[in-house]
C-alpha cells in the first residue's frame, strides 16, 4: 500500500516514515524542506534498507498538487505533517502561518476529493485545549480559542477536516500530541532545530553539549509542586506507531466516525526540573540553568487522558521519560560527532 507522508523529512514525519516503511507500506513524501534535510533520506535508508521515494515542492501551490495527486492517484492515505510550527514567529507572521498551514491543507483535500483518496491522518496538537479546566485533557474537554495563530491553523484545520469530510468520502484521524521529544534508538534521526531552538528538550541537549551557554526555565512560580510548568511528554517513536495503527484503522474500514479524534500522549505530567532531573541523571551531565520570568503564551499544565487511544487503537506508549531524555543526548551526540 503507498502512504503520501507530507512533511516526511520532518522530525516527527522521518520516524513515521521509518515505522511504516518497517511494516511494509512503500512510502512517498513531500517535503519543501523548508525546515529539513534532504539526508535525512539517506538516514531513513540506513535504518531501513530502503530510501522513501520523494518529491520536493511546496503544497500551497495548487497547481503542483493536483499535478502530483492525478500522477499518485493509488496512494491509500495521507498522513499530513507538513506545516509550520513555531507558536512565537507565528505570533509575529500570522499570515504566514495561515497561508501555508491552511492553503496547503485544502489543496490536500482537492487533491484526494479529485483522486477518490479516502483516508487522511492529520497532525493536531494538545494546544486546542489551552489550559483545560480539568485535567487529564479527554478528546472532548472543550477547545479554547486558540492563544496563538499557529494553535489556530490545528483549530481551524480540525474544522476544514470536519467539514469537508461530511459531504466527501473522507475518512480523517485527527491525532493531538502532547510533547514529542527523543529521538529513534539508532540515532541516525532525531530532532533538527533550526536555529535557536524553542521547545525544552533540544534546549536541554544544546546547553549540554555546549552549543548553549546556559537554559533558562521559564518560570517557577506555577501552582505546581515544584512551581515549574507540567507537560506530557511523549517519545517520538512511540508517536510514530500510532500513526500506523491510524492508517491501519482508516484502511481497514475500522473506523466508528468520518471523523475521529485521539489524544497522543502517555497520560502522565513532567515538571520542567523532572525533565532536568532526568536528564541530568541519564546522561552523567549536570546542566547549567537559571531561573526567568513566565514564557507569555505558556500553559501552567496539561497531561493527556490516553483512555481513549489505548482502548480504541489498541495503542500505548510505552517509553520513559528517562527512555526519551537518554536517546534525545543519544543524538545530539551523534550530531556533534557529524560536525
Ligand atoms: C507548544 C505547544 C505545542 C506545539 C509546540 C511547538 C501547547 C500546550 N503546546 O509546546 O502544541 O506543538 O509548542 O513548538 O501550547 N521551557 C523552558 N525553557 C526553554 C524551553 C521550554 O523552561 O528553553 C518550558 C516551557 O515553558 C514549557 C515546557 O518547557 O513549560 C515545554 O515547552 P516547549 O518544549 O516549548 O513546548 P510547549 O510550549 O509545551
Amino acid at each position: 500500500m503507498k502512504i503520501l507522508v507530507t512533511g516526511g523529512t520532518g522530525y516527527i514525519g522521518s520516524h513515521t516514515v521509518v515505522e511504516l516503511q518497517s511494516k511494509g507500506y512503500e512510502v512517498i513524501i513531500v517535503d519543501n524542506l523548508s525546515n529539513s534535510s534532504i539526508e535525512v533520506l539517506d538516514n531513513i535508508a540506513k535504518i531501513t534498507g530502503k530510501k522513501p521515494l520523494f518529491e520536493n515542492f511546496d503544497l500551497t501551490d495548487p497547481l503542483k498538487t493536483a499535478s502530483f495527486f492525478a500522477k499518485h492517484s493509488d496512494i491509500c492515505a495521507i498522513i499530513h505533517f507538513a506545516a509550520f510550527k513555531a507558536v512565537g514567529e507565528s505570533v509575529d507572521l500570522p499570515l504566514k502561518y495561515y497561508r501555508n498551514n491552511l492553503v496547503s491543507l485544502m489543496n490536500i483535500l482537492q487533491g484526494m476529493i479529485d483522486n477518490g483518496i479516502a483516508n487522511i491522518v492529520f497532525s493536531s496538537s494538545c494546544t486546542v485545549y489551552g489550559q483545560p479546566e480539568s485535567l487529564p485533557a479527554r478528546e472532548d474537554t472543550p477547545i479554547q480559542k486558540a492563544a496563538s495563530p499557529y494553535g489556530n491553523t490545528k483549530q481551524i484545520s480540525e474544522e476544514i477536516i470536519t467539514d469537508t469530510s461530511s459531504g466527501f468520502n473522507i475518512h480523517a484521524i485527527l491525532l493531538r500530541y502532547f510533547n514529542p521529544i527523543g529521538a529513534h534508538e539508532s540515532a541516525i534521526i532525531g530532532e533538527l532545530p533550526l536555529g535557536v531552538p524553542n521547545c525544552l528538550m533540544p534546549y536541554i541537549t544544546q546547553t549540554a553539549i555546549g552549543i548553549r551557554p546556559f537554559l533558562r526555565v521559564w518560570g517557577n512560580d506555577y501552582s505546581t509542586p515544584d512551581g515549574t510548568a507540567i507537560r506530557d511528554y511523549i517519545h517520538v517513536v512511540d508517536l510514530a506507531k500510532a500513526h500506523v495503527i491510524a492508517v491501519e484503522r482508516l484502511t481497514g474500514h475500522k473506523s466508528e466516525k468520518k471523523v475521529e479524534v485521539f489524544n497522543l500522549g502517555t497520560g502522565n505530567g513532567f515538571s520542567v526540573l523532572e525533565v532536568i532531573q532526568s536528564f541530568e541523571r541519564m546522561s552523567g551531565v549536570k546542566l547549567n540553568y537559571e531561573i526567568k520570568e513566565r514564557r507569555p503564551g505558556d500553559i501552567e499544565q496539561v497531561w493527556a487522558d490516553t483512555e481513549f487511544a489505548n482502548l480504541t487503537l489498541g495503542w500505548k506508549a510505552e517509553k520513559t521519560l528517562d527512555e526519551m531524555t537518554v536517546s534525545a543526548w543519544k543524538w545530539e551526540k551523534a550530531l556533534a560527532e557529524k560536525k
